[in-house]
């Protein structure tokens, strides 16, 4: 686990968002797995900036997001699928058919569960999956107690995340207690992952995350079992970890060509 510490969000988003496009400009038809949430916006304000900019290719490009809630169509605005064509999608040229997003109105969903796997392996497997981390260890929707080798199902949300997420809903009620999420092991099986986590809130679940046991009470302590996971994070999501001035030593000896 690489842990690359930045001062600021704005910093670590932009060096994400190079390893990325190294990733799309040596693979043009890579395969990425991606998250919502605040967390990655600065990451996708940068993807767009390269596209825009610096002419990053999208065009065969594939993308599976990693969650959807359950009960809400592509529509509506609190849905999943709403925030990446708002947030990323509508600036790219990624062909609307190369764009995967959990449908939260599947009437079968554990058929739905199963196709969404199929189309991830028919694309030959998720080369780079962007994660963030919930307040309660979690990634994706997988909760505290998901199993370590699930695939993509459907999830009771925890109370602590309905808590959370409840702001994106008009009235509370109305935040549903289902997603369908890539399970904890589709996430494990991507090549490569890109975690980012910003902010005091989010400093205790990613010292448990990095530091702590490998536990289903947190999950997303089981990527120090992946092989290549990139932890980017700013000073205050840094602020719990013991080995922070450690990790910040061996990632500045890295040679430039482990960096990306
Ligand atoms: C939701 C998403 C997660 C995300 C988490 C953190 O629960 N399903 O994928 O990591 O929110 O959100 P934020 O980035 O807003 O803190």
């Amino acid at each position: 686990m690489d842990v690359i510490i930045q001062p600021n969000p704005e910093a670590a988003a932009r060096m994400a968002a190079r390893v990325m496009a190294d990733l799309i400009r040596n693979k043009p038809d890579t395969v990425l797995g991606l998250a919502t949430g605040s967390t990655p916006l600065g990451l996708y304000r940068e993807l767009i900036r390269l596209h825009r900019e610096e002419g990053l290719d999208f065009s065969r490009v594939t993308t599976f997001n990693l969650d959807e809630y359950v009960g809400l169509g592509p529509d509506h605005p609190a849905s999943y699928h709403t925030f990446m064509f708002k947030h990323l999608f509508h600036a790219l040229n990624i062909p609307r058919e190369h764009i995967h997003i959990p449908d939260g109105l599947a009437k079968d969903i554990p058929a739905h569960c199963a196709s969404y796997e199929d189309a991830i392996r028919d694309a030959g497997g998720i080369d780079m999956q962007v994660l963030g981390i919930g307040a309660n260890g979690h990634i994706g929707f997988n909760e505290p107690m998901s199993s370590f080798t699930s695939h993509t199902t459907m999830t009771t949300l925890a109370s602590r995340t309905r808590q959370d997420n409840a702001p994106f809903f008009e009235r509370e009620e109305m935040m549903p207690h289902h997603a369908i999420t890539m399970g904890i092991g589709t996430i494990m099986e991507s090549r490569q992952c890109l975690m980012l986590a910003f902010g005091r809130r989010k400093a205790r679940p990613v010292a448990q995350m990095i530091e702590g046991s490998v536990t289903p009470l947190v999950p997303a302590s089981v990527l120090q079992q992946h092989p290549a996971v990139r932890v980017f994070l700013d000073k205050e999501a840094a602020s719990e970890l013991r080995g922070a001035g450690y990790d910040r030593r061996l990632y500045e000896n890295k040679p430039e060509w482990q960096k990306t």
